[in-house]
């Protein structure tokens, strides 16, 4: 087990690239089931969560090469309709086979995800997608069984916007026979990535980026050679951490528009923040002003950039208001930053913060993705050093994050333990 330590107090300066999309990289990656012959994809970012989806589409029968950040898949010798329970306990995400499965092989046998630290993250919007489009969906032993001799197009609303939730139903519909329409569909830019990535296969999808999908079904898909998209929330926590230690940074190979409502609010927190291309420079402001955060789905704020806001409002003048409304349980890093000296309260799901002058460095931990990222960031602002350990959350879903954090100046190492 790994932990991180840091020694706090060093404005980032520099330049950063950002890496591919983990929440785009996994539905894409796990997409190839639905074509025979080698998909391509490149600027796949180096995450555990990425290892972990090459791992269950070859337990599929998938065959997959991959050079650098480049992955090939062959889905052509699919085998097996079973996820078991030991590849999706390491990655809720695997839920995403359950749609593909269903349309290629007409059957499925996924393990429920069950929960995480975050959440419940039930999976019922998911099964009734299915079950609309035909298919027979039980619950047996802790797992998903699902069948259709034909899945048929069928009009489903979603009573939350679910974002796997949409990705699995935009893959068992587009070979479905005949038209289905998804309303309340989310509008991340990771489902408008796959959604992009389907229509290049061959797939009929139309209303994309907006809450109602159109798909028209097609008998087959082709293989395909896409790049990743950039990380919103990779870029988001090296932004933050430009306006958190009053430093300089640039983030290359970015997608700004992904980014509205977070270059929003860290402008009005006091950060310059400068847009050019496929770049985006943060200056960090004389102080940090406090703001209100309201976490709500695409284009709104994204609940996955909620902990790391959090630090910076944790030492910002005055006070803060941050509502959580898309996670039941998404305050873990609370009880830690206030370890550091935080100065915060939660009420259900909202957290009023007193902004502090300084954090102080201590040993923490997170059991999220987010909230470990959030854990570093603190760590780069606090007086003293900070331990970060269990960073296998973070190693999920960053790449490299110490490594890029040690380039931009910040006194930051990896331990083995
Ligand atoms: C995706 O999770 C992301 N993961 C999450 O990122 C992200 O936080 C989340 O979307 C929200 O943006 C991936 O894309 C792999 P949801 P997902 O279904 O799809 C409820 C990270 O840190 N819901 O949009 O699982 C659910 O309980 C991760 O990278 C149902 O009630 O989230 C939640 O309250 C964390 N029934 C809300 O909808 C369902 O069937 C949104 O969940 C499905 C969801």
């Amino acid at each position: 087990m790994d932990n991180i330590i840091i020694e706090g107090g060093c404005p980032l300066k520099g330049e950063v690239r950002i890496s591919g999309a983990k929440n785009a990289a996994l539905p894409i990656l796990i997409s190839s089931l639905l074509a025979d012959g080698y998909c391509t994809y490149s600027n796949v970012p180096n995450l555990k969560d990425v290892e972990s989806t090459k791992e269950l589409l070859i337990n599929h029968g998938a065959k997959i090469e991959a050079e650098g950040d480049t992955v090939k898949i062959d889905s052509g010798g699919l085998n097996n309709h079973e996820a078991p329970y030991d590849l999706v306990r390491k990655m809720r995400a695997s839920i995403l086979v359950l749609g593909p499965l269903v349309a290629r092989l007409k059957k499925a046998r996924v393990s429920l995800p069950g929960g995480c630290s975050i959440g419940a993250r039930p999976i019922n919007l998911h099964l009734k997608g299915l079950a609309a489009l035909g298919a027979k969906v039980e619950l047996v032993h802790g797992y998903v069984e699902a069948s259709a001799e034909v899945l048929k197009g069928a009009e489903i609303f979603f009573d939350a916007v679910t974002v796997t939730g949409t990705e699995n139903i935009m893959m068992a519909a587009v070979l479905a026979e005949g038209t289905t329409i998804i309303r309340n569909a989310a509008r991340e830019p990771e489902v408008v990535a796959l959604a992009e990535v389907l229509n290049k296969m061959g797939a009929k999808i139309e209303g994309i980026g907006t809450s109602v999908l159109t798909i028209n079904g097609v008998s087959s898909l082709k293989p395909v050679f896409v790049s990743i998209i950039p990380d919103r929330i990779e870029a988001g926590t090296f932004m933050v951490s430009a306006g958190l230690t009053g430093g300089d940074v640039k983030l290359l190979d970015c997608e700004p528009s992904h980014l509205e409502s977070v270059i929003h609010k860290l402008r009005l927190t006091g950060s310059i923040v400068t847009v050019d291309g496929n770049s985006v420079s943060v200056k960090g402001g004389e102080s940090i002003s406090s703001i209100d955060i309201k976490t709500i789905p695409y284009p709104g704020f994204p609940t996955d950039m909620q902990a790391q806001f959090m630090v910076l409002m944790s030492i910002a003048k005055g006070f803060s208001v941050i509502s959580e409304t898309i996670f039941e349980n998404r305050f873990i890093h609370v009880s830690e930053l206030r370890r550091m000296g935080a100065d915060i309260k939660v009420s259900g799901n909202t957290a009023m913060i007193t902004g502090v002058p300084a954090l102080s460095g201590a040993p923490v931990m997170a059991t999220d993705l987010r909230a470990s990222a959030s854990l570093i960031l603190a760590g780069l602002v606090a007086k003293g050093v900070t331990r970060v350990n269990r960073v296998y959350h973070l190693d999920r879903g960053y790449d490299s994050i110490e490594k890029k954090f040690s380039m931009l100046g910040a006194k930051i190492k990896r331990v083995k333990v």
